[in-house]
């Protein structure tokens, strides 16, 4: 409870509402920011076009016992984002657990057969991926368990798919009419929307950007101070030195990085197969776009105080800060344009042409997909474009705080054993860049580049910028000094059997095969130390042997320390004339598999959620069906039993 805990804050929201002002409240549980994005949109609309007064506010700072005295003129919202294999995301278990719980009970006494959130009303929205097993778990199972428990839900509850690439469209689609039955439930009148600032911003000319108390990039005071210390989580990374940093591809034109980070002597314990998140900075060319745009430039350094202007807005980065150091190290400003955002823009655009362009894409999907959305433009961009360069200076800084995304940490799957490397994190990221014929411009993935230019760095190469994205790698005061990265560990429930001698199945083409670098650099080494240890099968799959194979030699060496126990299994599908996959590979050792699955072996599959991860499930269902003479049916069963069991487990990612 990092937030909840702090000093006299309440955890009562029925208090907090009350001492606020606040009719509705917006829950969200985010993981990556967009749940927490959407919410803060869904409160900002229900204030400026429904007079509701509204915060949002994050499930892990508050209790739920009181939700049965929930005032029936009020609305709660709940924004869930549903994470892995159908969890709550981190700072929605306990909210979870609590009202999906057995009994749960509340402050009145009344049991759930009493239906004691009778008084209750709600909102509620999910973000999930359909391309996993448990889409959308999240807002199904809290929705189902308010509705048991007599609660009153507003509207449909809507679910938005990141999997078809609709989120945005489909939260677009679900709150029009949500809004017509809320205004209808609590007689709302609708108002013109007028664009109404949620934070001031204090220009301090006159103070020194480079005094101790102004925030350049550090996430948090201790920082600020230079006296950083655990628990390091997603509110305070650790600044890891770089130890290692080389590249694992053979092309001229992909990279894909092995680094790995120090952290001996910190606090920052792993287990093999968690995750180590990385903290990025904006590349300094799109931050200069940005701050060009907007017509920042002039005093881009200036100090600036950032206040909500309403008790309960939080300020997604601390402050005294500068516009420089917000927009660099506190703001998604790479990603993808939000439709919804078009339109707040539009009111401060620099003439009617631009106006109506806005007003247009920002109301009209079809344009919007075709004049924005697949173009791959970011927002300085698309700006940029509009008005031939001219600035956009009538728009309050405050607008884009608010609509664009807070800058979130990626996610990658640890490459090393902790048991082999305790105080070394491994990581395997593929640069990312994508461009497609008649784009305007190649979209450069923030933090893989970063972490490119970091290696460039490290490695005192020449020309360490060859793509012109001028990366601050000095960080903030030169705490970053090019050679450390900001970074936490977040666990996972992607886990090696207790027991060794179990047999294992891990199939990772690509980057996917990172955790298993992990897990047989793990294997490997406890057979060294004389550990009975089952037999260990990678399928590995990439387009061809000389170019993208990772790690083939260390395969070699953890090889000679497994034996015969050890397989790896090469799908590479570029080198003949037809594609060759991993689950290819998979169908023609399904005796093998059987077998070792009759041996009760756990199953692995990490990287690609798209499709490689389907389409393997398929095959092991369809390996089941043929080998034990069983109906698909039957096997699709059995698949979904041994996930339950844990004997099936993904690590996944799209
Ligand atoms: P981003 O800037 O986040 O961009 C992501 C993609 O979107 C890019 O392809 C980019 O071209 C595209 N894009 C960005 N902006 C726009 C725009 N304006 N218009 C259109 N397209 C745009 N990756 C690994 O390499 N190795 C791993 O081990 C690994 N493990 C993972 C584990 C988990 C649990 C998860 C969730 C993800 C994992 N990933 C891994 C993926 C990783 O977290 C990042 O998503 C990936 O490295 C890209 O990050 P980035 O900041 O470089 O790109
Ligand atoms: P391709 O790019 O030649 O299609 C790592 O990216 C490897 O995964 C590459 O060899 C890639 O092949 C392959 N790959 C692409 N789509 C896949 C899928 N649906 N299932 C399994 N592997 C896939």
């Amino acid at each position: 409870n990092a937030n909840g805990a702090k000093a006299g804050k309440t955890r009562n929201i029925l208090e907090k509402m009350d001492e606020t002002g606040k009719n509705c409240v917006v829950f969200y549980g985010s993981q990556t920011g967009t749940a927490e994005d959407y919410a803060s949109r869904l409160a900002k609309e229900g204030s400026s076009r429904f007079g509701l007064k509204t915060m949002c506010a994050d499930l892990e700072d508050y209790e739920y016992e009181n939700l049965d005295t929930f005032p029936e003129d009020k609305i709660a919202f709940f924004v869930l984002a549903t994470y892995g294999e159908g969890e709550p995301t981190d700072n929605a278990v306990e909210f979870y657990e609590f009202i999906t719980g057995e009994d749960v009970s509340f402050s009145e006494g009344a049991s759930a057969e009493e239906k004691p959130l009778s008084k209750l009303k709600y909102v509620a929205f999910g973000l999930g991926n359909n391309t996993y097993e448990h889409y959308n778990s999240m807002v199904r199972k809290v929705d189902a368990a308010l509705a048991k428990l007599g609660g009153t839900r507003i509207g449909a509850a809507g679910e938005g798919d990141d999997g078809a690439g609709t989120m945005e469209e489909d939260f677009l689609a679900w709150k029009e009419p949500m809004w017509k039955a809320l205004q209808d439930t609590m007689n709302l009148e609708e108002r013109e929307a007028v664009y109404e600032p949620v934070f001031q911003i204090a220009e301090k000319p006159e103070t020194d950007p480079d005094s101790e108390e102004v925030y350049l990039g550090e996430p948090n005071k201790n920082h600020l101070e230079g006296k950083s210390k655990g628990p390091y989580n997603a509110h305070n990374p650790y600044i890891a030195p770089i130890a290692e940093s080389r590249e694992l591809f053979n092309e001229k034109d992909r990279n894909c990085l092995h680094m790995e980070v120090d952290v001996s002597g910190v606090n920052l314990p792993y287990t093999t197969g968690d995750h180590i998140a990385v903290w990025p900075t904006n590349a300094g060319k799109e931050v200069d776009r940005f701050i060009n745009i907007l017509g920042l430039e002039a005093k881009r350094h200036m100090v600036i105080i950032v206040k909500g202007l309403d008790a309960t807005a939080k300020v997604p980065f601390p402050s005294p800060t500068t516009y420089d150091a917000v927009v660099r190290y506190h703001m998604e400003i790479c990603a993808p344009i939000s439709r919804q955002f078009l339109s707040t823009l539009a009111a401060f655009a620099p003439n009617d042409n631009m106006k109506a362009e806005l007003t247009k894409a920002g109301n009209d999907k079809d344009y919007f997909s075709d004049a924005v959305a697949s173009k791959n433009l970011n927002i300085a961009q698309y700006l940029e474009i509009l008005s031939n360069g001219a600035p956009w200076d009538k728009i309050p800084f405050s607008a884009f705080i608010e609509g664009v995304h807070k800058i979130q940490p990626r996610y990658y799957s640890i490459s090393s054993s902790s048991h082999v490397q305790k105080d070394k994190i491994s990581i395997t990221a593929v640069v990312e860049s994508s461009s497609s014929p008649g784009m305007p411009h190649v979209v450069k993935g923030v933090t893989t580049n970063y972490l490119l230019a970091l290696k460039e760095k490290q490695h005192g190469d020449p020309n360490p910028d060859p793509n012109g994205l001028n990366y601050a790698i000095t960080g903030p005061r030169n705490k970053y000094d090019g050679i450390h990265v900001p970074v936490h560990v977040r666990h996972s429930n992607f886990k090696l059997p207790s027991d060794p001698s179990r047999p294992v199945i891990m199939v990772g083409p690509g980057t996917g095969v990172a955790p298993f670098r992990g897990f047989v650099q793990e294997r490997a080494a406890m057979a060294a130390a004389g550990e009975k240890v089952g037999k260990t099968v990678l399928f590995f799959g990439c387009r061809n042997r000389t170019q993208d194979f990772l790690y083939e030699k260390e395969w070699e060496e953890f090889g000679k320390q497994l034996g015969d126990n050890f397989s790896l299994i090469t799908a590479f599908s570029r080198e003949g004339p037809q594609k060759v996959y991993v689950q290819h590979r998979i169908r023609e050792h399904a005796a093998e598999i059987n077998e070792l699955l009759q041996q009760k072996a756990y199953f692995y599959v990490c990287g690609d959620a798209a499709n490689m991860a389907r389409e393997v499930n398929q095959v092991l269902v369809k390996i089941l069906a043929e080998k034990k003479g069983w109906s698909e049916q039957k096997a699709e069963e059995e698949v979904r039993r041994m996930r339950a069991a844990n004997l099936y487990q993904e690590d996944v990612w799209s």
